[in-house]
């Protein structure tokens, strides 16, 4: 029986799960069989896997996260890992490899289908910032959850006549606190790709209360930069390089309060924007995602991607998705800019 596997790579998302089960449920109707390849680059390495039957994908369209677990395990790290890895493909008889996940997960994907092996990709991440993909799906989820947060902030910094600091995910590119600053009304946006001005934020904010608002919402990327530098949790670095970022929201929020007077209170969604269950939008792109990948697995096209353009699924080539990141262009965000203050 001919096999293919599968694995979800780098931070969860939701909708990964409506991938894995479109993959599943394509296979099982041509005879297919799936390995599900546990926490992503590293269930391959140390060969790590389970069957994916009918009964394995029942129930897991509306769950988030991933059934197949995830990590940052970068295999290049080692080239001992690039030979077990390659083992584990001939060991198993893979014929394909779909591998989910954002720019670390389909960089190496990329890699190994330059080395010969049969991958193909499909970009998810809800970060939004995969090149050669008008989105990713977990996007609209995360933006969705950042803009109910932003919702419930107004009522309380209404009640309370505080300025509200929220600090959103969005590591180098800054689409969910721009879309849920849009959506949910926030007085203030920052976002990594232009530098914080603190100044030009506390004119904005005593402005609008001088016209008589008592209360301001600001949106903030954990990415934004202040005095040109990220706000850090930690300097460790994760095995693709990445730091881990957390904090620009106490930072600006202390600033806020100083320089206006305003009280000021500072709420980190963290990850409450990436557990739970995925919207319709990401159910549904996800399941077409899947679906091409798994066609794109068929055809042989490795080292191409599943892609959404316009509202066309299409494949592109993972070498162009991946070694740069799709940032937030300057016009949206002065767009935005129109509602803000
Ligand atoms: O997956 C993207 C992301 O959610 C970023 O927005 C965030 O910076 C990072 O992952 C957090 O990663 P971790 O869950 O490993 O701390």
């Amino acid at each position: 029986m001919e096999r293919i596997g599968i694995l979800t790579g780098g931070g969860d998302c939701p909708g990964l799960n409506a991938v894995i089960r479109a993959v599943v449920r394509c296979a099982l109707l041509q005879n297919i069989e799936v390995l599900g390849f546990r926490n992503g680059w590293k269930g391959i390495i140390d060969d790590e896997k389970e069957i994916l039957d009918s009964r394995a994908v029942s129930g897991i369209l509306p769950k988030g996260g991933t059934i197949l677990g995830t990590s940052r395990t970068n295999p290049y790290k080692d080239p001992k890992n690039i030979e077990k890895l390659k083992e584990t493909f001939k060991k198993n008889n893979l014929s394909a490899l779909v591998a989910v996940g954002g720019e670390d997960t389909l960089g190496v994907a990329s890699k190994l289908a330059k080395e010969g092996l049969p991958v193909v990709g499909c970009p998810k991440t809800i970060d939004n910032d995969l090149n050669c993909t008008d989105y990713t799906f977990g996007f609209d989820t995360a933006v969705n959850i950042a803009m109910e947060c932003i919702d419930r902030l107004h009522s309380t910094a209404e009640s309370h006549n505080r300025v509200m600091v929220a600090e959103i995910m969005g590591r180098h590119a800054g689409w969910i606190a721009l879309e849920a600053g849009l959506a949910g009304g926030a007085d203030v946006i920052l976002i990594p790709e232009v530098p914080v001005n603190i100044d030009e934020v506390c004119r904005i904010i005593k402005q609008r209360h001088s016209r008589g608002k008592n209360f301001s919402i600001v949106a903030v990327a954990e990415g934004a930069q202040l005095d040109q530098k990220d706000v850090k949790q930690e300097e460790k670095l994760d095995q693709f390089g990445h730091v881990r970022l957390g904090g620009i929201g106490t930072v600006i929020g202390e600033l806020i309060e100083k320089k206006t007077g305003f009280e000021t209170r500072v709420t980190v969604l963290g990850h409450i924007q990436r557990g739970g269950s995925p919207t319709a939008f990401d159910r549904v792109l996800g399941t077409r995602f899947g679906v091409k990948a798994f066609e794109l697995a068929r055809q042989k096209k490795w080292g191409r991607m599943a892609s959404l353009q316009g509202n066309k699924i299409v494949d592109v080539p993972l070498e162009d998705a991946v070694g740069t990141l799709k940032t937030v262009p300057k016009e949206y965000y002065d767009m935005a800019k129109i509602f803000c203050g």
